[in-house]
């Protein structure tokens, strides 16, 4: 369907690769999508690396917690051969990495993921790498949790921020955003309604659905009025 949402690749096209892998951002901007969702935290030595899971034990080879390793430890480890062979020796990538893999023209998401304790260590390195890469503009930066963006926002002032939601009741997610400054509402999709997309217009914020696998369910969205969709299969973009 066309129009001017945001087709965004959920970990790079992660449904038909393995997330948060070069293979995944490279098909991701293959299939032209305007944005791409992924996930950053830090390793021991506080690297930004872009990865779901606080522990390796799901996507890697590895055992224990991303933050409990170094970057140099953590580039050993094998990401891909969890997924299929064909992926054997694919290494954890830094959010550096990771905008030089997409190049300019594709926009970032970068969700913030750890734990209470590390949002003033995460938040600086973040702005540090998206102005470095002249990325602070063209990204927007979502957590689930608002101390996270709390942390951000006291450091800098203009940074885009979207508030990530997983709760049916929206109330607290408007409040975030306007006490935030905030540029968009991420909801679950099952929690968007016609009432939803009414509610973020009159506030002037964005409404960025996620993860929406399915072409029909991406269709109603659209046709609902959100502005963008976050999925594991952006292939499927060119269906509705
Ligand atoms: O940003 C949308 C989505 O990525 C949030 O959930 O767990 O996939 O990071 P999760
Ligand atoms: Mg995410």
């Amino acid at each position: 369907m066309p129009g001017s949402w945001l087709r965004i690749a959920h970990r790079g096209a992660s449904g038909s690769t393995p997330e948060h892998t070069r293979p995944a951002f490279e098909r991701a901007v293959s299939l032209d999508v305007d944005m791409i969702e992924l996930d950053v935290q830090l390793s021991r030595d506080e690297e930004l690396v872009v990865m779901h899971d606080s522990e390796l034990e799901r996507t890697t080879n590895g055992r224990g917690h991303v933050r409990e390793f170094t970057l140099t430890q953590l580039k050993q480890l094998d990401c891909g051969s969890w997924y299929e062979s064909a992926f054997q020796g694919q290494p954890i990538l830094t959010l550096e990495e990771v905008i030089s893999i997409i190049g300019p023209k594709v926009r970032l998401n970068t969700e913030m993921k750890g734990s209470q304790t590390d949002w003033d260590s995460l938040a600086p390195r973040l702005l540090t790498v998206l102005e470095r890469s002249s990325r602070l503009e063209s990204t927007i930066v979502s957590c689930f949790q608002p101390e996270a963006l709390i942390a951000l926002r006291r450091l800098r002032a203009h940074v885009p921020l979207g508030i990530l939601w997983q709760d049916p009741t929206l109330a607290d997610a408007w409040r975030w955003a306007r006490e935030l400054g905030a540029i968009a509402v991420h909801p679950f999709w099952m929690f968007v309604d016609s009432e939803t997309v009414a509610a973020a217009r009159e506030r002037h914020l964005q409404l960025i659905a996620w993860t929406v696998n399915d072409v029909d369910t991406i269709h109603s969205l659209v046709k609902l009025g959100v502005d963008g969709i976050i999925s594991d299969f952006p292939e499927r973009f060119a269906l509705v």
